[in-house]
């Protein structure tokens, strides 16, 4: 039996496959993946979540942050939006975070953000692999310059999907993938700091995680 969150998301999919790219939440194994920097780091962290879903990453989040520490929350579907708004930022410490201005709900695309070197943590949900290449890049480019130097880019793709399109695809198809798989082929050669596989998710996926050095991708 899947439950509403779980119904939404997949309604999205099925509406818009390119910009949801997954056909359910991410697993709570993934999420905890995903937040592994998070959960090591001392200071106040201030922390964007982007592609944030229905909140399955968001949760795991908001256990992981202390008392001073800040997160904001990025979604472009109001449908998902309005999930998070009346759910997860609604409950338990999270709530309390968001009554204490420290955590925010930002209802725009990634790409609207205007942020300088502000975040320690960025932590993806976006699924790009199913963007075009222009578009990754642009992201990845605002991502970049929203983290701090030493700043932790954190995202997930699923295994053997980038192989699979750009094989087995339409010509078009592959054609994008190859040109996106390329770009983070050299994000991941050149700044990748970590990897987990995540098997119990659906798909499996690998939580990769990224320290950039200037460059623009
Ligand atoms: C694969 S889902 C991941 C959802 C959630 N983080 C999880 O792991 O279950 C990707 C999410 O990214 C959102 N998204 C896609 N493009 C976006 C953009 N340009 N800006 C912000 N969110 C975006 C989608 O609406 C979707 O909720």
């Amino acid at each position: 039996m899947i439950n509403r969150n779980a119904r939404t998301f997949l309604k999205t999919y099925v509406r818009s496959p390119s910009i949801t790219g997954a056909i359910a939440p991410s697993s709570r194994g993934l999420a905890r993946a995903l937040t592994a920097p998070l959960r090591e780091y001392r200071t106040p962290a201030r922390v964007l979540e982007v592609g944030a879903g229905t909140g399955a990453v968001t949760r795991v989040i908001g256990e992981c942050l202390g008392s001073e520490d800040r997160l904001d929350v990025c979604e472009i579907q109001t449908e998902l939006a309005d999930i998070l708004d009346a759910g997860v930022l609604a409950e338990g410490a999270l709530a309390g975070a968001r009554d204490d201005g420290r955590v925010r709900l930002i209802r725009s695309p990634v790409q609207d953000i205007e942020a300088d070197n502000t975040y320690d943590f960025v932590i993806s949900g976006l699924p790009f692999t199913a963007f075009q290449l222009e578009d990754a890049r642009e992201i990845l480019n605002v991502i970049r310059a929203s983290l701090k130097p030493e700043g932790v880019f954190s995202y997930f793709e699923y295994i053997a999907l980038r192989y699979f399109s750009r094989t087995f695809g339409f010509k078009a198809t592959r054609q994008r993938v190859k040109a996106v798989s390329s770009l983070m082929d050299e994000l991941i050669l050149t700044h990748q700091i970590g990897r987990q596989a995540v098997l119990f998710n659906i798909p499996p996926a690998y939580a990769r995680h990224l320290v950039f050095s200037g460059s623009e991708c």
